[in-house]
């Protein structure tokens, strides 16, 4: 079964606690929160005390925390204390990508490598032995709302032959424009064993149904 990640950025934040148990309650996996910092990316989001806050609310939950900020190995130990149980971080954020990498799982944390739109594939292969979690975006990170790139569907195949090739079974995830009726289907059979969704789950009438019809993939 497709595993679902609903992305708070699109969620009521006056109610952000509420939400979250609302869609982990329909079964949603985890919570894919996305973190940013007007400098990676060109918009600001929420941090740590969010987080924290949240993982108050929840204690059994899964957080799957989405970095889009320059130099994550600098705040690793931050978003563990906070209650990440997954840190997925850019290629391009960093220089030190294996130190990072290295850095998230001594603290027990999943780790998880981002690739935006115009990096390769390819660019993962060095790592993908240490990664819980690679996520393809499928759209430029910044913002909630836009149209899926399908350039992401060839980098998800790629990703699924390099990880069958070598006997390895990270989550292969993607993020951004993910809808359940059109490119969840495509990402599913391209290779994705994760469907990370913000506008989709948060924006629909009925989040307990979108949440269903992104399982069901
Ligand atoms: C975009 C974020 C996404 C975002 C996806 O930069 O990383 O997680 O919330 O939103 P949708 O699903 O609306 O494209
Ligand atoms: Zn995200």
């Amino acid at each position: 079964m497709t595993k679902v990640s609903p992305s708070v950025l699109s969620a009521d934040f006056a109610r952000l606690g509420a939400d979250c148990k609302e869609v982990l309650d329909a079964g949603a996996d985890m919570i894919h929160f996305d973190v940013m910092d007007g400098h990676f990316v060109d918009n600001l989001s929420f941090g740590l005390p969010v987080l924290e806050g949240l993982r108050k609310a929840l204690p059994d939950a899964y957080f799957d925390v989405h970095l889009m900020i320059t130099n994550p190995l600098t705040y690793v130990k931050d978003f563990v204390d906070a209650g990440a149980n997954c840190i997925t971080f850019h290629i391009e954020a960093s220089d030190n990508t294996r130190a990072t990498i290295a850095a998230i799982r001594a603290y027990g944390c999943g780790a998880g490598l981002a690739i935006n739109p115009n990096t390769p594939a390819e660019a993962v292969f060095p790592y993908l032995d240490d990664l819980s979690l690679v996520l393809v975006m499928g759209v430029t990170p910044g913002h909630g709302g836009q149209s899926f790139q399908t350039s992401a569907l060839d980098k998800l195949r790629k990703l699924r032959a390099e990880c069958q090739r070598r006997g390895l079974n990270p989550i292969l995830s993607v993020d951004g424009g993910v809808k359940a009726a059109t490119t969840g289907p495509q990402c599913v059979e391209a290779g994705a064993t994760m469907l990370v969704a913000g506008s989709a789950v948060f924006c629909a009438e009925d989040k307990a149904a979108a949440v269903q019809a992104f399982k069901a993939l």
